[in-house]
């Protein structure tokens, strides 16, 4: 999705622009721009151009500017309008240049406006129709926070905004409503993103600027407004990732180094919220006790991740539980249990439909927990308590080591729901705490170690147009997960079944060498499962299996390329089998030679609806 960036200071400010534009890069977007101030702080050049930084760099030399004091930048994802250089940000009027995040929902009513005030538009973008609203905001009341601070009452919508006024050449003006925005400062000047990781090179403190608040970055520092009037204080926290964290560490891909993170990002999640052979989780306690029912909200990897979560749940502590895509959820008309609990589940947390499903759930007095892994996000800040991921940067679209330690994390909640609600006692707590702390990390890491074997069989995979994977019970879970992972990195169209339910319709589309990925770790249902798979053979499908080895020995396997996984208990088999399906998805995406972090038309974090 869109990203932004901004520097004001002493430092080299076109260096800092186009590094933290790379550093964004793994969002997703179609084009990118700068607004630079050059070192005589007379002009304000902007440069834009469709494609990647590569081409908006040659741009940038080709014009010979110098390395400026003061600019913004922007990667953009399309949304308003075509990927083109002209609905590239900056948009700029005559007074301004801005970059924009996030979706203004009443552009048509403000270009209605502002033709009757005799503006003209040379893009199809939301964000210039609100670029030139703040132009003739300004050119009334000749002062940035007057302008912003009405332009606010008329905007609506998601926005981040980064500004710099023509005449103010060293200030950049920032606001920011249900999209992320980041103010940084160090001796040398102030610093502007959309997302963290951009500034983490320069400073690891930062301030998330609250809705509604105006920042004025300067190279002395950030002021921040809450009126026009009124100056006020925004918390400034150290961010625990460093800029390595978000390099690629000699692995081909982010994603696989992300894979590979997996047993050290668990253990990490896991030491963190364990006190001693327990979970901790105290801050919770008051949530979570006497529930009849819980809610798992979240989208995409997230969601199937609270798939697993319920799998948990319902087993260690009883309680039912029902998944939602949040996309759904916040417009239904459904009525919630009363008394219950909702959880939000968010690697970015900044996702807009999880945002705005926590909100109707806090609308609706739901109490509201979130699992997020990046620290100070808006979910995480919304929420009535988070519980941190700790799974460190996450850059590849596809997520992965933050499911695996969303599912972890998850499992501890269930231990620590079973406790509070009696279902569970301190002995078999303890026993599934010392499984998950003791055993886990390594059952992964013994799938890592079957890569190469497991990227040999993904060659079988490389020709496929449509593909099934099917499974019961959890493996029907890991089966929606692995089934998403494939599509959105190998193009590869791929749909995850429960076993059961193929003679229902779907198996009318099994014929001679559609392949068929089974998924087989729950003992007792893998006789079941086995029997829809002998169906799709017997109709000329061509099998993988991902089985554990204990279901390996004591069935009667049909004919398959086979990847075995650790037996473990159930608590840990989820999480070591998805590995498995993640580096399946992983090498046929790379066989195939694609852009495997970043696929097509995808964004990291979907801040709009
Ligand atoms: O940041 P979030 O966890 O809220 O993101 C949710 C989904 O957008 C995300 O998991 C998406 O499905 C991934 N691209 C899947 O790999």
């Amino acid at each position: 999705m869109c990203g932004i960036v901004g520097y004001t200071g002493n430092k080299a400010c076109l260096p800092i622009l186009l590094e933290s534009l790379r550093a964004l890069e793994y969002r997703g977007y179609d084009s990118a721009g700068i607004s630079l101030v050059e070192k005589d702080g007379r002009a304000i050049c902007t440069l834009k151009s469709v494609g990647g930084i590569d081409l908006l760099e040659r741009k940038i030399s080709d014009a010979k500017l110098d390395t400026g004091i003061c600019g913004i930048g922007h990667t953009r994802w399309a949304t308003h309008g075509a990927p083109s250089d002209s609905n590239a940000h900056p948009h700029t009027a005559e007074s301004l240049t801005l970059v924009h995040n996030g979706i203004i929902e009443n552009h048509a009513e403000l270009e209605t406006l502002l033709l009757r005030e005799g503006y003209n538009f040379y893009s199809s973008t939301d964000t210039e129709r609100a670029a030139k609203l703040i132009d003739l905001l300004y050119k009334r009341t000749k002062d940035p926070l007057f302008t912003l601070f009405e332009a606010q009452k008329m905007l609506v919508g998601s926005y981040a905004f980064g500004i710099i006024f023509k005449d103010r050449p060293t200030s950049v003006y920032a606001m920011r409503k249900n999209s992320p925005l980041v103010v940084a400062t160090d001796e040398s000047g102030s610093y502007l993103a959309s997302d963290v990781t951009a500034i983490l090179p320069y400073t690891d403190s930062f301030a998330v600027l609250d809705e509604g608040i105006v920042a004025e970055l300067c190279e002395d520092g950030a002021k921040f407004y809450s009126s026009p009037f009124c100056l006020c204080e925004q918390s400034f926290q150290k961010v625990s990732w460093s800029a390595e964290q978000a390099q690629k560490g000699g692995f081909e891909h982010f994603m696989l180094k992300e894979i590979n993170e997996e047993p050290s990002v668990i253990s990490a999640t896991l030491s963190h919220h364990l006190d001693s052979t327990l979970p901790g989780l105290k801050n919770i306690e008051r949530l979570i006790s006497g529930l009849s029912h819980i809610y798992i909200v979240a989208c995409g990897t997230a969601m199937h991740a609270g798939l697993v979560g319920k799998y948990y749940i319902e087993r260690i502590a009883k309680i039912p539980v029902s998944v939602e895509i949040a996309s759904e959820f916040r417009y239904a008309d459904s009525p919630l249990h009363k008394g219950s609990l909702a959880i939000f589940i968010s690697q970015s947390g900044e996702t807009a439909d999880t945002l705005a499903a926590l909100r109707r759930a806090k609308e609706l007095g739901i109490s509201t927990l979130a699992i997020v892994n990046v620290f100070a996000s808006s979910v995480a800040r919304e929420a009535d308590e988070v519980l941190y991921t700790q799974a460190g940067p996450e850059i590849s679209v596809a997520s992965t080591k933050a499911y695996s330690a969303q599912c972890s994390l998850l499992a501890l909640l269930a231990v620590k729901l079973g406790i509070t609600n009696f279902s569970l006692s301190t002995q078999k707590a303890e026993e599934y705490c010392k499984r998950l702390s003791d055993e886990l990390a390594s059952s992964i890491s013994s799938v890592l170690q079957k890569s190469e074997e497991i990227a040999k069989i993904s060659s079988k995979l490389l020709t496929a147009e449509h593909l099934f994977y099917i499974g019961r019970g959890v493996d029907y879970y890991l089966a929606l997960e692995a089934s998403l992972k494939l599509k959105e990195i190998s193009y590869i169209h791929s749909e995850a079944y429960p076993a059961g339910e193929l003679k229902h319709g779907t198996i009318s589309l099994i014929s001679k060498g559609t392949q068929v990925i089974g998924i087989l770790t729950d003992p007792s249902l893998a006789p079941k499962t086995l029997l829809s798979l002998h169906e799709v053979l017997s109709r000329g499908a061509r099998l993988t299996l991902i089985c554990t080895e204990r279901i390996l020995r004591e069935n009667s396997i049909p004919d398959a390329n086979i990847i075995t996984v650790p037996d473990g208990d159930r608590i840990l088999r989820p999480i070591s089998t998805a590995c498995a399906l993640q580096l399946l998805a992983y090498h046929t995406a790379a066989k195939k030679g694609l852009d495997v972090d970043k696929p097509r038309n995808l964004a990291k974090s979907v801040t709009v609806e």
